[in-house]
């Protein structure tokens, strides 16, 4: 069997994730909407191998636990009848675990190659829904430009996948990250979501707010409209957080960086540049920023205390084979 090396873009949720309706098979109680990025992106190589007693994962150039990868492994082995062990060699082009989505190109990169390598076919639903058991936004990053992810309705999960929304080309909104700490750990999505879920007041009503935004921010995207966007994305990400901050103990995800952004952001738009925030699990910013205006709002965040790096990108496209 030979080596298949495919790449995935990291995404980022504009109508955001947060809770799931079944744990085991990562299904989210509401569904999302998220823009692949370009250039933050994972490149994995699995290589099955008759030489191998067990699968073996490098992640940036380090030996790490397979805990998480050997059962979407065994998915494909069962599929394709084939039961080699993989190596596997992922790398991302940005921080792990910065609070950068580094989970959901991981997964989607592995799945695409994993696919390829086994050659079992799936199709890009297929693949969604693979991704979507390493990791719930993984589900989002097989396709590219603006994405929606259903939540699905059946217990097997089988509907609850991501399909494309709008291409890259035709909206090319421009993204500027705002690292505020560097290797931070937070409490990550899944532990701060199960807290959510068990011990936030709010929880429920998030929940319930979640299919209007969701209207919303469709007919943003459709209509190319970026005042609806913004209002829809900045909304669900801050109700999100107030569903994070009311859990026991409240989960406090912004550092004083994280909010001395948020209000440069609302400056900026206030002044009249196209660009609005979201922030995920952690303390960086996102701000989706109108074409050709990602560099001015680049340069303020980077002017912001507290801020350690700014990362200009663009939307991209899906995950795929590399030849
Ligand atoms: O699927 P996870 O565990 O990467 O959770 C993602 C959670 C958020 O990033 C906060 C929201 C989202 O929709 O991506």
């Amino acid at each position: 069997m030979e080596a298949v090396t495919a790449r995935a873009g990291a995404n980022i949720a504009l109508v955001k994730y947060w809770g799931k309706r079944d744990a085991r098979l990562n299904l989210p109680a509401a569904g999302s909407i998220s823009v692949t990025l370009a250039d933050l992106e994972t490149r994995t190589t699995v290589t099955p191998s008759p030489e191998l007693d067990f699968d073996e994962l490098l992640l940036d150039g380090r030996s790490a636990p397979t805990t998480r990868i050997a059962p979407v492994l065994d998915r494909f082995r069962m599929v394709s009848g084939c039961d080699l062990y993989c190596r596997v060699e992922s790398t991302n082009s940005f921080p792990t675990g910065a609070g950068l989505a580094s989970s959901a190109s991981g997964f989607a990169a592995l799945v695409v190659a994993a696919d390829a390598a086994f050659g079992t076919g799936l199709d890009d639903a297929r693949l969604s829904e693979q991704a979507r058991l390493g990791s719930g936004s993984a589900a989002r990053s097989i396709f590219g430009g603006f994405v929606e992810m259903a939540p699905g309705s059946r217990d097997d999960g089988s509907d609850a996948v991501a399909s494309p929304l709008l291409d890259a080309a035709d909206w090319p909104l421009e993204i500027v990250v705002a690292i505020t700490e560097s290797g931070s750990k937070s409490v990550s999505s899944t532990d701060g979501m199960n807290l959510t879920m068990n011990t936030s007041p709010y929880y429920r009503a998030w929940v319930e707010s979640v299919p209007a935004d969701l209207e919303r921010a469709r007919a943003a995207v459709a209509a190319r409209d970026f005042d609806l966007l913004a209002e829809a994305g900045e909304s669900s990400a801050l109700k999100m957080h107030a569903s994070a901050l009311a859990a026991q103990p409240g989960l406090l995800y912004w550092n004083g960086a994280t909010v001395a952004c948020l209000h440069e952001v609302r400056r900026l738009r206030a002044a009249g540049t196209g660009v609005f925030f979201t922030v995920d699990a952690g303390p960086q910013v996102k701000a989706i920023c109108l074409p050709a205006q990602g560099a001015q709002v680049a340069a303020r965040l980077a002017d912001v205390p507290g801020v350690v790096r700014v990362i200009e990108t663009a939307l991209g496209p899906g995950a795929g084979v590399l030849t």
